[in-house]
């Protein structure tokens, strides 16, 4: 578990870190492991693996219905949950919804704020970075109101060019969405920046900041930001959890997203009142445990400290950007300035599948493919990369074994 001298600051013991992720310690293939998907999911921390196990052996209940003790416990741990996330985000409780994760986090927004506020004729802003899951659902609201979606479009190093995104903005605009940080190349927006262009045009705007929130604080105030999302599994808790963040006044004008218990207020066969906020949100039994480690998970990061996260993971940026680059015929795919730990990358006349395969083997995991971003590709004329998305626990190591793996693939492949 952390000890006093992680919290010091500049100090990062990535050694003593790894001890609290079990499956960081194991073989695949006969090599020791080395996770670099973290963008797809992170691992998690005995502190959140713990918090789990915690509720199904001494407090599994359902929340917000029973009088008894089970029910009582946890009532109260889930609703500290979402006060930790609050607080980590700088918004009030009733700002935090617990959702599935940021895809629903998206069509919440798209269902409910955009059915009842875009109208034929509207445009919705989206950049060409985006995510399937923060381009699709703006597609199926545009197809459903005669509205029309807009795409910021993006240099040759993967940054959005923020001329164009002006010249788009008008008072035709309702919506924009836009990625924190990109998936599928690590690009960071200047989102405060757009915001601010926005609410000058009276639109309201959803940061995706799914690939944010593992990397560095993110405060919605600071931000001035409508709408936020992120996924519990992306920031080491579990999958099937996720955040919603709505400003209050925009919350309480939208018509629920999904009807059903805990919602209501009261219930007549002729009208149905709804409740408060979050729970005018948070239709069904939900995931309880998931909520409750999503806050394990939050004070573990805010343990180490996300200063020293930025600082630890931007140092083996550079430094994986360095040895990528040193191998004969590599390019890297997304050069921002401005970049969040993730590397993606070609190698001539490699399949991207086939490298995924050999790393396999040496016990490496990446992704390849699109990433869920196909018109992202697309801008590129490719049909997808190797990436390798980096969390604080990995490390300077890690980063030669890839590099040496690579080459190694790359002689059986040519
Ligand atoms: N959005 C996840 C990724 O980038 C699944 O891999």
């Amino acid at each position: 578990m952390l000890t006093e001298k992680l919290t010091a600051p500049g100090v990062f013991d990535v050694e003593q870190i790894r001890k609290d992720f079990p499956i960081l310690h194991q073989t695949v293939n006969g090599k020791p492991l080395i996770y670099l998907d973290n963008a797809a999911t992170s691992q998690k921390p005995l502190a959140v693996i713990n918090t789990i196990t915690d509720y199904y052996e001494r407090y599994n209940s359902n929340i917000h219905r029973g009088a008894h003790h089970l029910a009582q416990l946890a009532t109260e741990a889930y609703e500290n949950a979402r006060k930790t996330i609050a607080e980590h985000i700088n918004a009030s409780t009733k700002e935090v919804n617990f959702v599935r994760g940021t895809t629903e986090a998206v069509n919440l927004v798209a269902s409910t704020y955009g059915r009842k506020f875009v109208k034929a004729g509207d445009e919705i802003i989206i950049s060409a970075l985006e995510h399937h899951s923060n381009i699709v659902p703006w597609q199926m609201l545009c197809e459903e109101k005669g509205a029309a979606l807009k795409v910021i479009p993006i240099n040759e190093g993967g940054e959005i060019l923020f001329d164009e995104y002006l010249k788009l903005l008008s008072p035709k605009t309702k919506i924009v969405s836009i990625a924190y940080v990109s998936n599928a190349l690590g690009t960071i927006n200047p989102v405060k920046q757009v915001i601010t262009e926005a609410h000058k045009v009276g639109a309201v705007v959803f940061i995706d900041a799914a690939q944010a929130l593992p990397h560095q604080k993110v405060d919605v105030k600071e931000l001035d930001c409508d709408f936020l999302g992120f996924s519990g599994h992306k920031v080491f808790a579990a999958t099937g959890i996720g955040i919603l963040y709505g400003r209050e006044i925009l919350l309480d004008t939208m018509p629920p997203y999904m009807g059903g218990g805990e919602m209501i207020k009261s219930v007549t066969f002729e009208k149905t009142t709804y409740n408060e906020l979050p729970y005018k949100f948070e239709a069904g039994t939900p995931h309880i445990e998931g909520g409750i480690a999503l806050g394990a998970a939050i004070n573990y990061i805010n343990a180490i400290g996300l200063d020293n996260i930025s600082a630890y993971e931007h140092q083996l940026l550079e430094y994986g950007t360095k040895k990528l680059l040193e191998i004969e015929g590599l390019r890297i795919v997304g050069t921002a300035a401005n970049k969040s730990s993730v590397l993606s990358f070609l190698i001539n006349g490699i399949h991207p599948y086939d490298l995924g395969v050999l790393l396999n083997q040496q016990g490496i995991a990446i992704r390849t493919g699109h990433h869920c971003c196909q018109p992202l590709m697309d801008r590129f004329g490719i049909e997808g990369t190797c990436r390798a998305s980096l969390a604080f626990y990995n490390t300077f190591d890690e980063i030669d074994q890839l590099a040496k793996a690579i080459n190694k693939a790359v002689t059986i492949l040519k």
